[in-house]
C-alpha cells in the first residue's frame, strides 16, 4: 500500500480583507517596469509574483500586461492565502498568468525575479514587517526585487519600499499631482514599516516636513501646473535628502529616496 500523503502545509500569513480595484496599482506597475525591466529582460524565463492580489485578479492581470511591455518573456503568478479567491481567479489563467494558493513562503519551484506585495502588510502588525521582508527577500532569485507598499482605493496616492535580496534599498512616493494639496498628504499611505513612525523625531516625519516646505517654496510654479511645482519641490528637497531618481520620474509625480535616510530611528 502506498504511504499516506504528507499533510498539506499551511501557507504562512493571515487572510485579510480582499479589497482591490482595476488599475489601482498602475503607478507601481510602471515604476517596476522601468526600474526592473532590464533585469527581467536579461533573464531567460523570468517569473514575477503578485502576492496577495485580493478578491479579484485585476492587479495580477495588469502586472502581466505592463511588465510585458518591458520584458516580453515574463510570466506572472498571483499568490493568495484565501482559497476562495484563488478559485475565483483561476478562470482568468492564460499563457503567462497563473494563480496559486499560498502565503509568504511563496510556493514556487523556482525563485521569482520579482515579488510585489501591495496593500498586504498594511493589515499586519508593524512588529511583523521585518521578518516578512526577510522571508520574502530570501525567496528572491539573484538580482531580484521585492516591492512592498500601500495605496488608496483608486491608486492616486502610493508609497512603496523596494528591497533587494539583502534588504531595503529605496522608498518611492507616487501621486496623481492634480489631487495633491501638499506632499504630506501621502503620509496616510506610508507602508507599514513607516506609517507609525510619522512622528516628530523620526526621519520620515522630517522628510515629509521638508517636502511640504519645499512645496510651499515652489508655490509660484503652481501657475505652470502641479507638475512643475512638484519637479521644483523635489529639486529643492534633493539638496538635503538622498533623492536617487531624476526629472524623468519626477514628471510622473514620483520621487524615490534612499531607504537609509528614512529608516526608523
Ligand atoms: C487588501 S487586499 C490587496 C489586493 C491587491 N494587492 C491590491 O492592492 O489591490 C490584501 C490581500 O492580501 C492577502 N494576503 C494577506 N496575507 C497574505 C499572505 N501572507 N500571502 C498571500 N496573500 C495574503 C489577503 O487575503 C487579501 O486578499
Amino acid at each position: 500500500m502506498a504511504p499516506p500523503a504528507p499533510p498539506a502545509k499551511r501557507p504562512v500569513g493571515t487572510v485579510t480583507r480582499g479589497t482591490t480595484n482595476p488599475n489601482r496599482l498602475r503607478r507601481m506597475d510602471r515604476w517596476i517596469a522601468d526600474a526592473h525591466g532590464a533585469a527581467l529582460r536579461r533573464a531567460t524565463a523570468p517569473v514575477a509574483v503578485d502576492l496577495g492580489y485580493g478578491a479579484a485578479p485585476w492587479t495580477a492581470v495588469e502586472l502581466l500586461q505592463r511588465l510585458r511591455t518591458a520584458a516580453p518573456a515574463v510570466s506572472v503568478v498571483g499568490i493568495e492565502i484565501e482559497p476562495a479567491r484563488v478559485a475565483a481567479a483561476k478562470p482568468y489563467e492564460r499563457e503567462g498568468l497563473a494563480f496559486r494558493h499560498g502565503g509568504f513562503e511563496v510556493p514556487l519551484p523556482e525563485p521569482p525575479l520579482l515579488i510585489r506585495a501591495a496593500n498586504v502588510l498594511r493589515q499586519y502588525d508593524e512588529a511583523e514587517v521585518a521578518a516578512v521582508w526577510a522571508r520574502l527577500c530570501a525567496r528572491l532569485a539573484p538580482g531580484g526585487l521585492l516591492v512592498e507598499g500601500t495605496c488608496d482605493e483608486i491608486g492616486r496616492r502610493h508609497v512603496w519600499v523596494a528591497l533587494g535580496p539583502s534588504g531595503p534599498r529605496t522608498v518611492t512616493f507616487a501621486t496623481r499631482l492634480g489631487s495633491l494639496e501638499r506632499p504630506s498628504d501621502l503620509a496616510e499611505r506610508l507602508p507599514k514599516a513607516l506609517i507609525h513612525r510619522n512622528v516628530p523625531g523620526e526621519p520620515v516625519h522630517a522628510f515629509l516636513r521638508d517636502f511640504d516646505r519645499a512645496w510651499a517654496a515652489a508655490a509660484p510654479y503652481a501657475s505652470l501646473g502641479a507638475r512643475q511645482r512638484w519637479i521644483t519641490s523635489v529639486r529643492g528637497l534633493a539638496g538635503d535628502w538622498p533623492v536617487v531618481d531624476g526629472p524623468r520620474r519626477w514628471r510622473q509625480g514620483e520621487v524615490t529616496v534612499d531607504w537609509s535616510a528614512l529608516a526608523p530611528g
